[in-house]
């Protein structure tokens, strides 16, 4: 990706490691408008279109504060019943028409593929938020950005990484965009733990290969393992073709303090793209995990709140001048 300005952000694909390395240096420098030290009106004016047909918290929330961040005001729709591709309207069509009222617009759609046929009649970038079970390219920038902060502490690197992804691997999209990522490194062990049905798609399994990867799948969490990342997913229920189905694998993969101390580090990091499914029957990631210090997934939630704010600021070609249009906070806040 040699330039970012102008350009869609659908796959992760389309990265190289400058690239992420550009996206993290000024995901950094976000830091202190994000934590109110300071704020900047560097995108005001600017109008982003926040186009969620699929449920979300973190990723629509997230898009829309770190536009707001950067001085720019967000339009939203939600839910697909809610617009007009109810009516029968095409993708392309709806894009020609919010492209005209939006300068950028992040999108989540449940079918693989439809954010890319989206953004061809889109006259402004688009910026994957989630297409079905295929990708999630933001989360995955920001899943990186927390693993490069967090294996700092114990002076590691993401080369060299040890990672065991626990869950859905088939249908969880952050744990496809992510091994993409890492298949840019070096030397990275990979512990695949799924039920078999629920294993990591062949196409990912040949592209760590490929990369000249470790690579290890299994459906036992079984014995210690010396993982620097613990990456514990959900049941993508709503991708199974029923509930019956999905319950078959609710709770196979618990994690709490006790199972943690068995399998793991006393240092491995603990995430999850969240949302967690804390209901008994599936408890992946226990309420007693809270205070583990490792427990990382509220970290990669407000690491999330930097990354999109350096998209947009790449995206839109302002990431130099968002110092410039500074002003202070002059609230009460307790981020710093
Ligand atoms: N991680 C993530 O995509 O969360 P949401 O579904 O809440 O956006």
């Amino acid at each position: 990706m040699s330039s970012f300005t102008g350009n869609h952000i659908l796959s992760v694909s389309q990265f190289d490691r400058d690239a992420i390395e550009l996206v993290f240096s000024v995901a950094q420098s976000m830091e202190p408008y994000a934590r109110r030290q300071k704020r900047t009106t560097v995108l005001e004016g600017a109008i982003l279109g926040n186009l969620f047909f699929e449920p979300s918290t973190r990723t629509r929330v997230s898009f829309g504060t770190a536009f707001n961040l950067l001085g720019g005001e967000v339009r939203e729709t939600t839910g697909m019943a809610n617009s007009a591709l109810a009516k029968g309207e095409s993708l392309y069509d709806t894009a020609r028409v919010l492209s005209g009222y939006s300068d950028i617009i992040a999108m989540r759609h449940p079918a693989a593929g439809s954010v890319a046929e989206f953004a061809e009649g889109s006259r402004v970038p688009v910026l994957n938020g989630g297409d079905g079970a295929n990708e999630h390219p933001t989360q995955a920038l920001l899943d990186l950005f927390t693993i490069k902060r967090e294996l700092q502490f114990n002076n590691k690197t993401i080369d060299g990484l040890h990672i065991a992804m626990i869950g859905d691997l088939r249908y969880g999209r952050t744990v496809h965009s992510l091994s993409k990522l890492l298949c840019l490194f070096k030397n990275v062990r990979f512990t695949l733990i799924s039920p078999k049905e629920l294993a990591m798609p062949d196409y990912i399994l040949e592209a760590i290969e490929n990369a000249g990867h470790s690579l290890k799948v299994t459906d036992q969490l079984e014995g210690n393992m010396d993982a620097d990342i613990c990456y514990q997913t959900r049941i993508q229920e709503e991708r199974f073709p029923s509930q019956d189905e999905a319950n078959k694998y609710r709770g196979k993969f618990r994690l709490n303090q006790s199972i943690y101390t068995r399998h793991f580090q006393s240092k491995t990091v603990i995430m999850h793209p969240l949302p967690r499914d804390s209901r008994t029957e599936a408890n992946e990631l226990d309420n007693d995990l809270n205070l583990n210090p490792n427990l990382a997934i509220f970290r990669q939630t407000d690491n999330g709140v930097l990354v999109r704010m350096a998209l947009f600021a790449l995206t839109l070609g302002v990431e130099n001048l968002v110092s410039q249009y500074e002003k202070p906070v002059i609230w009460y806040s307790n981020k710093s």
